[in-house]
């Protein structure tokens, strides 16, 4: 039983063989009946658009169905049911169940409950394994990932899809470029770790000098859901904002991308750039996605 919980469980020879798989059924060679008799339970905790739309849209692509707990407050979670036994629960309706979680560690602790195979989809400021892949696939579809200067912009303390993909980037040669807003800075622990891991990484503070030397800039929205209180979150909001002014003196190859939602940190007006992918990278979450479940239930 494979569960997909974090990107630093996959080896590179994973990622790329999940990357050449998502390859192949974007150009069309899949079984739209490889999951006919499946069924997906849809666990989310948290709000979501592209996640679990492309979860399911990716189920449905190949035959499968998903059942949805639909949101925390029309579930029996509102009545003091513990994750613990609503994973047991639903890992007897479902094939396999995909869980969002507003605390880092809850897919972890999901799969000690589920007897069947849990996916990831966003742990507090853990990981997003879906969402890494994904980018990578994003990046590789533009240029080879080795060789590439990699910019996380934006909140890198809450963030955790920045968080999961600078680990997925320890298995290419790339150099990270950081730049946050004060108090939202890449966890120490996190950046010790990706230079273990043979990375280097580059901590900036002017945006120009940042922008202007990525081949990819990975912009993120700050996680205002995981601040203490507001008057923290009001201290950096609107801090940094991706003009099309910014992006003149950018790399030509260089590309935008960003998990989305965005809030106000692309200029809507970045948008028609050649350089912005972000809306194509939402897109990829159904190609990536689909491989995914296959992986896990096929
Ligand atoms: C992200 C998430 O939930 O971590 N969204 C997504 O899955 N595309 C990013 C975010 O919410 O800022």
């Amino acid at each position: 039983m494979r569960h997909i919980i974090s990107i630093k469980e996959f080896e590179k020879e994973d990622i790329d063989a999940l990357l050449d798989r998502a390859r192949a059924i974007d150009a069309g060679n899949y079984d739209r009946h490889a999951l006919e008799d499946r069924i997906l339970g849809v666990l989310f905790f948290e709000p979501s658009t592209r996640t679990r739309m492309s979860f399911e849209a990716a189920m449905a692509r190949l035959g499968g169905k998903s059942i949805d707990m639909g949101g925390v407050e029309t579930s029996s979670v509102v009545k003091g049911e513990t994750l613990a036994d609503t994973v047991r629960v639903v890992s007897g309706y479902a094939d396999a169940i995909v869980l969002r979680h507003p605390k880092e560690g809850a897919a972890r602790l999901a799969t000690e409950f589920s007897s069947v195979p849990v996916i990831n989809a966003g742990d507090g400021a853990g990981q997003h394994p879906s969402q890494t892949l994904i980018d990578l696939y994003t990046i590789r579809q533009a240029m080879p990932i080795d060789g590439t200067d990699v910019g996380l912009l934006g909140d890198l303390r809450y963030g955790r899809t920045a968080h999961s993909l600078a680990y997925a980037l320890t298995n290419y040669d790339v150099t990270i470029h950081t730049l946050a807003p004060e108090s939202l800075e890449m966890p120490p622990n996190v950046i010790e770790d990706l230079r273990e891991r043979g990375v280097e990484v580059v901590e900036h503070t002017d945006i120009a000098e940042f922008a202007h030397n990525l081949d990819v800039m990975y912009v993120t929205r700050i996680q205002r859901e995981r601040f203490p209180d507001m008057a923290s979150y009001y201290a950096v909001a609107s801090s940094y904002r991706v003009t099309p002014e910014l992006l003149s003196g950018a790399r030509e190859r260089m590309i935008v991308l960003h998990p989305l939602p965005r809030v106000d940190e692309i200029d809507p007006r970045v948008d028609a750039l050649p350089h912005a992918r972000y809306f194509q990278q939402a897109r990829n979450g159904i190609p990536i996605r689909m491989a995914l479940l296959q992986e896990v239930m096929g």
